[in-house]
């Protein structure tokens, strides 16, 4: 990846990638000890784990797989001393299309996730642990096992870590390459050796009944990295990167039309769209300009060039003031785009230009849900079908009149209709391409 050969960009600070791309840095535990490896859990065992909890919650971070939950309010709905097993698993299904950071962390350091998920598990009085990778990453499951067993000969895992007294363990389990198996809780039953269908939320939180119907914790390849991080420079240092409810760094995975896409790892709400697309990756092609932005994942909603949106943010004297808002000007952190109707989910920015046309756009994006349905409600099991078959007779030139009302009418009836956030993944595309782009979908029109 060119982005990465090169020395970091102003914006871009490296935390999580510090490592990996530091010149002949190495997977192995030597290279990891040498630039500090394990020294944060040997201080992590000398804390009492709610002190790290606390760590976890003062540094605001969110999880970096999508939903952007606060990390340590989620490890605080675990009872340490209920007397039940607990379990951690790190999802490393990396499934998200446009999202490509986490394999870069499973491939060039290791070892930063072994110490983060073993932190993770003395914090939640976890004494197994599984890492979930998915099945066309045979590359990193190889590497991820040679390293826990490196991890394993040098007494960071297993019985009686570091004398502490503290059981861990870590496996690899890999995934056989569904998309919904990035879904925490089809995940859990993936892990089970049971069909990965989604379970029904409440009463199945995993915090709650997860893993064996044990409390368990699933967390992100990068949000696990992150943990070690906090620990190093501490929460106060590490939320001041971000905004007041976005701690720390996220890695932005910029793919499309721009001269130097590839993973930048940036303080959160550091860059605006323009700043990412223009300063941090080199601008868009020669001779084009911008058309449209997916800025979290294919799953969460378009915005399209030109547009502005209304922000509240608090003024000099503390009152909230709404400011309007150019879409290059938009902050990329969780809370402006969540105002601007969109997410920063896994971080998989995508940038289009004039080039494209908004109609194969979604008919491609369609076609991967239609596929990765896994089927166990019927809104989501049929309306993906009709929605990629609609789109997909539209790009050959054979839509019909109502073809874009009808494909609202079944994206409407999808989100919000099934046991996971899948059925909003695959809606949330229709039901913006629409409203952003309705000129490229009236058919007879053009
Ligand atoms: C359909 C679907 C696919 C998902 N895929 C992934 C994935 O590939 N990787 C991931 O970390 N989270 C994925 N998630 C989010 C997880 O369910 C879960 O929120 C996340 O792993 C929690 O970790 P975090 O709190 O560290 O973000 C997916 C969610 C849905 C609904």
């Amino acid at each position: 990846m060119k982005s990465l050969l090169l020395p970091p960009h102003p914006k871009e600070r490296r935390v999580v990638f510090q490592n990996a791309w530091t010149q002949g840095y190495t997977p192995d535990i030597e290279c990891y000890e040498k630039h500090g490896g394990y020294a944060e859990l040997k201080k992590a065992l000398g804390m009492k784990p709610t002190e790290i909890v606390d760590e976890v919650k003062k540094a605001n971070l969110r999880g970096r797989g999508g939903a952007g939950f606060p990390c340590g309010v989620k490890w605080g709905f675990i009872r340490r001393d209920d007397g039940k097993p607990h379990y951690l698993v790190c999802n490393g299904d990396e499934s998200e299309p446009g999202t490509f950071k986490d394999r870069y962390i499973l491939h060039n350091d290791p070892h930063q996730l072994i110490e983060g998920m073993a932190i993770a598990a003395y914090a939640l009085n976890a004494n197994l642990a599984y890492i979930y990778i998915r099945c066309e990453f045979p590359k990193a499951a190889k590497i991820v096992t040679k390293a826990l067993q490196e991890a394993r000969a040098k007494g960071y895992l297993g019985k009686n870590i570091l004398g502490s007294g503290f059981d861990i363990d870590i496996h690899v389990h890999q995934g056989a390459a569904a998309y919904i198996c990035g879904e925490e809780t089809s995940m859990i039953e993936s892990l089970e050796g049971k069909r990965p269908y989604p379970r029904i939320k409440p009463p199945y939180f995993p915090a709650v009944l997860g893993l064996y119907m044990a409390p368990t914790i699933v967390n992100n390849v990068e949000t696990l990295c992150h943990i070690k991080q906090i620990l190093k420079i501490g929460s106060e240092e590490y939320s001041k990167m971000g905004t007041p409810g976005d701690g720390g760094t996220r890695v932005m995975c910029v793919s499309g039309d721009v001269v130097r896409p590839g993973p930048y790892e940036i303080p959160a709400g550091g860059v605006t769209l323009g700043e990412l697309i223009f300063d941090v990756c080199g601008g868009l092609k020669p001779g084009r300009t911008l058309k449209a932005v997916i800025p979290g994942g294919s799953s969460s909603k378009i915005l399209r060039a030109g547009e502005s949106f209304k922000i509240k943010s608090k003024g000099a004297d503390g009152e909230m003031i709404e400011k309007e808002i150019p879409l290059l000007d938009l902050v990329m952190d969780a809370a402006s785009l969540a105002a601007a109707g969109t997410m920063v989910g896994s971080g998989g920015v995508i940038i289009m230009d004039d080039s494209r046309n908004m109609l194969w756009a979604l008919n491609n994006l369609n076609q991967f849900y239609a596929h990765e349905s896994c089927g166990q409600c019927t809104p989501c099991r049929e309306g993906v079908l009709w929605i990629d078959k609609m789109t997909t007779r539209m790009v050959k030139g054979e839509g019909i009149a109502q073809d874009p009302a009808t494909l609202q009418n079944v994206a409407d009836n999808i989100a919000g209709r099934t046991v996971c956030a899948f059925g909003e993944a695959a809606s949330w595309p229709v039901q913006s391409f629409l409203a952003k782009f309705p000129e490229e979908f009236a058919v007879g029109e053009k």
